[in-house]
């Protein structure tokens, strides 16, 4: 198999290090690609120029990318009508991230009711809590595997959180949350994971209608459309769910790649040791150097020219926010990770335009809140050689789907702080 023929969906040669695949194919940033006859962009102009068109671009498929595909071949310059007829045979397409303009522009303000400053506020408060109420389960072993011990619970309980799930409710949600982290929605062939989500969540919203608490869950179940018409209860329940699907494997994959930099890099440690101002830049630079997702999708509604390559209507269009990321066109010697690049925040592991992320905030602070308390907790954070071997020779294994990015496990030693 060589890069010229590789299928980057299927492919397990690329999981572990898809980098030199993304400078290849990066020769050439708009490049069409077997076997799916995609067109992947890796160039960082060309994948913001599709995030900021959703006249040209539809995002019917952006879970879903070429599966299952257009029913009929497109035949014209303009298929928004097939897309209409076809949209709802594509992978999860009752989520809003599949939505377009005007219906996701309705569904996007109602998320938005739900993550005001005041909230983000109030969210990043409890995350201090959270954080040192994860650690206390493992700190004192002076040992643990960071995703599982707390990368993968801190991502969940921040959202749980964010939607006030009672406390009392959480045992329901973590065995099946933890187990799902990784690359829940990273392959066609599965079903969806978080649909017991659905049920528990309908469950709030139905209650919350019927008598109003004043808590969170009640500000959802009440939140309106813009035009002031009330969601039907699938609607709220869809977003409260969503949530979960697209921030924690994310982030637990973003928690990751820090503390793994983090703990093999002593020189790196030091200077956070030493500077915890350099906290932000840190984590931007690691956003961008191992950006959480390897792949997001859009169908070519109508014919247009990208990167001076004509894209006909009907092409589905990878964008890999990795490769654009370490793209020398923006960022100058793009392979290479460095804490005081000046335009780290540049970086389009968020996406652009309507869809962008709007939980950015939320994981950004989420990154900083734990690697506060961690450098406050734990002294001399190493990697564990017995688990990953000798420097230089470290292995571990990659969240296979081709969704993601990020680490399965990552086990680490360190000297607890005492107090
Ligand atoms: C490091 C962590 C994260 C990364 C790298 C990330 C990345 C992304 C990207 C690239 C998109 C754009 C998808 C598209 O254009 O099709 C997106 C959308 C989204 N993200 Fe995130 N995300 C992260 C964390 C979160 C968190 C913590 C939440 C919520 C709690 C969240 C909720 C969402 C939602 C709801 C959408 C869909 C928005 C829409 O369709 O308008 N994400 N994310």
């Amino acid at each position: 198999m060589t890069f010229e023929t590789v299928d980057f969906l299927t492919d397990a040669s690329l999981v572990d290090d898809p980098y030199p695949y993304y400078d290849f194919l990066r020769e050439c940033p708009v490049r069409r690609v077997p076997p799916h006859e995609m067109v992947a962009v890796t160039g960082y102009d060309e994948a913001r120029a599709i995030w900021q068109d959703d006249d040209a671009y539809s995002s019917c498929n952006s879970f879903g990318g070429p599966f299952p595909g257009l029913p009929t071949a497109p035949g014209d310059d303009d298929i928004s009508e097939l897309i209409e007829e076809c949209r709802n045979a594509y992978p999860i397409s009752e989520h809003m991230v599949t939505f377009d303009p005007p219906e996701h522009t309705k569904h996007r303000a109602l998320l938005m009711r739900l993550m005001t400053p005041r909230r983000l506020v109030e969210n990043e408060a409890s995350m201090w809590r959270l954080a040192d109420r994860q650690m206390d389960t493992f700190v004192s072993d002076g040992k643990c595997d960071f995703v599982q011990a707390f990368a993968t619970p801190m991502a969940w309980l921040t959202i749980a959180d964010l939607l006030g799930v009672p406390e009392a409710d959480h045992h329901l949600f973590r065995a099946q949350l933890e187990a799902h982290v990784a690359g829940a929605l990273g392959t066609h062939e599965q079903g969806n994971p978080f649909a017991f989500l659905d049920d528990l969540f309908a469950g709030y919203i139905d209650d919350r209608r019927r008598a109003p608490r004043g808590d969170v869950l009640t500000k959802l179940a009440q939140a309106t459309f813009p035009d002031g018409s009330q969601p039907d209860l699938l609607d709220v329940v869809r977003i409260a769910v969503f949530l979960f699907a697209a921030g924690q494997g994310t982030t637990a994959h973003l928690l990751g790649s820090l503390i793994q930099a983090l703990a093999e890099h002593s020189d790196l440690q030091a200077a956070l040791r030493d500077d915890r101002g350099r906290i932000p830049a840190f984590i931007e630079e690691t956003l961008r150097i191992e950006s959480p997702v390897k792949a997001n999708f859009r169908m070519v509604r109508r014919s247009t020219v990208l990167g001076g390559v004509e894209v006909p209507a009907g092409t589905t269009v990878m964008i890999m926010p990795g490769a654009a990321n370490r793209d020398g066109r923006r960022f100058e010697d793009g392979g290479a990770f460095c804490l005081d690049r000046r335009n780290s925040r540049d970086h389009i592991a968020f996406g652009r335009g309507t869809h962008a992320c709007p939980g950015a905030a939320l994981a950004r602070a989420e990154a900083r809140i734990s690697l506060e308390r961690l450098l406050d907790r734990m002294r001399d954070i190493k990697i564990s050689d017995a688990h990953h071997g000798p420097p230089g020779a470290r292995r571990y294994s990659y969240d296979p789907s081709f969704m993601l990015r990020g680490i399965q496990a990552l086990h680490i030693d360190f000297t607890p702080v005492a107090g």
